[in-house]
């Protein structure tokens, strides 16, 4: 029997394991240590695939509904939601159950032995202001791991899941900033690392502080959506003579990974009709009409994500929406998502600086800033971190794995 660390994230999941004095993040996906928390129910079948599969079952046009960003549900009134499929009806916890047991096997099929003790990572809030929501989260994701056969469950925060993996690569001492920028939350620690005191059982003295917020990539991916994609279909049109526009709420949810499917209903399309009659300009209408009846809602998160990372690279970039009407696409600039996206990561910026304050210390006794998690490669995101701690040394941390890598080294602190 053994023991192993649990990344289980909004985007991407990875699952550690330690042994002797190294830590390995397991193949989850083929090869892929990561694997994207996504699962696809096939119509036909009734059988649920996993990550890349999952993605490209629901792109290849599949008959089935695509989950993603379960994560986001948890601690949130949508846990409570049913997604339709053909016979049956399936919440988001029995997802996550799926999700995190496929994960467990094959953690278990590259340990060559049964998991039966997990830490699993946690963000350091599951929701903001709100500590009973926060610890139903993780509660809930207590139990569903337990169901899934742990019998050993405990947590341990993000970012200091990532500090500790940081740790054990350095020479010396260092007072650092761990930032992990991931999909659905942006969490801080700020710590005292030294790799001599890495075996030490409680570490409490170092870790000075933690704070988070519960914005991420997919934030992102929903802003960048409102400003490029969503106008083509309706968004921010007049739809009555009164001036009155069409309803901020079904864009908002269409341009969000975790509410996408409930919107595949009758009566959002017979209001979409409705708006279509009476708009001066049928044809954004028609055109959302065309995505909620083809289901392609997750198909333009994807290539509203796509366009976000392509701008990590270039200054602009089209968004082609062909499947929506032929010909039709988009341009994306750095400056319009740039716009869109301020006031989010001024957001993630003064919770960074709030973490250092809580820690008692300034910014410029902060030795290096560590950057982990996918959206902490976008530009802007570095930049805005950057300026808050100007003297600080910038490290990329493993951007997909760190945290996994370090959950299975403290699994090996408390069960080993
Ligand atoms: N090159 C890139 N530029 C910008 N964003 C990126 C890039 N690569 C990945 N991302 C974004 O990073 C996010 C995923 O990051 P990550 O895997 O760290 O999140 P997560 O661990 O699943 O989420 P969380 O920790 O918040 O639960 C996604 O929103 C993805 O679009
Ligand atoms: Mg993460």
């Amino acid at each position: 029997m053994a023991w192993c660390g649990l990344d289980f994230g909004t985007s991407n999941s990875t699952l550690g394991l330690a042994d002797g004095n190294a830590a390995r993040l397991a193949p989850l996906e083929g090869d892929e240590v990561t694997l994207p928390s996504a699962l696809f129910f096939d119509a036909e079948t009734d059988e649920p695939v996993f990550g890349r599969e999952a993605i490209a079952a629901y792109v290849e046009g599949n008959e089935g509904r695509l989950m993603r960003s379960l994560k986001s549900a948890l601690g949130s009134e949508l846990i409570e939601e049913e997604t339709r499929l053909q016979g049956r009806k399936i919440r988001f916890e029995e997802a996550i159950g799926l999700l995190l047991g496929r994960m467990k096997l094959k953690g278990e099929a590259a340990a060559g032995t049964r998991l039966d003790s997990v830490v699993q990572g946690r963000p350091v809030h599951f929701v903001d202001d709100d500590e009973s929501a926060d610890r139903d989260a993780e509660d809930m994701l207590a139990d569903i791991l337990r169901q899934t056969g742990f019998r050993q469950v405990s947590f341990q925060y993000e970012p200091i899941a990532a500090a500790l993996h940081y740790e054990s690569t350095l020479a010396g001492e260092e007072l650092a900033v761990i930032a992990d920028i991931g999909g659905g939350t942006s969490d801080f620690s700020v710590v005292r690392l030294d790799p001599s005191r890495a075996g030490r059982g409680d570490r409490a003295d170092d870790i000075l502080a933690t704070d988070g917020v519960r914005v991420g990539g997919t934030d992102i991916d929903r802003l960048a959506s409102l400003a490029s994609i969503m106008p083509e279909l309706g968004y921010g049109h007049v739809v009555r003579d009164d001036g009155l526009k069409s309803p901020v709420g079904l864009y908002h949810d269409f341009a969000t990974w975790a509410t996408i499917n409930f919107l595949y209903t009758p009566s959002v399309l017979t209001s979409v009709g409705d708006m279509k009659r009476a708009a001066r300009d049928p044809i954004p209408f028609e055109r959302m009409e065309t995505a909620l009846v083809q289901r392609l809602g997750h198909w333009l998160a994807l290539r509203s994500e796509a366009a976000k990372i392509q701008l990590s690279e270039v200054k602009d970039t089209r968004i082609d929406l062909g499947r929506i009407e032929p010909g039709l696409g988009v341009w994306l600039d750095r400056g319009q998502l740039g716009r869109a996206i301020d006031r989010s990561i001024e957001r993630v910026g003064d919770t960074l600086s709030r973490c250092v304050a809580m820690a008692g210390t300034r910014p410029e006794r902060i030795d290096s800033l560590v950057l982990t998690g996918g959206s902490a490669l976008l530009p802007m995101v570095r930049d805005a971190l950057a300026r808050r701690l100007p003297d600080a040394r910038l490290v990329d941390a493993d951007h997909f794995g760190a945290i996994g890598l370090g959950l299975a080294l403290e699994a090996r602190r408390r069960y080993g």
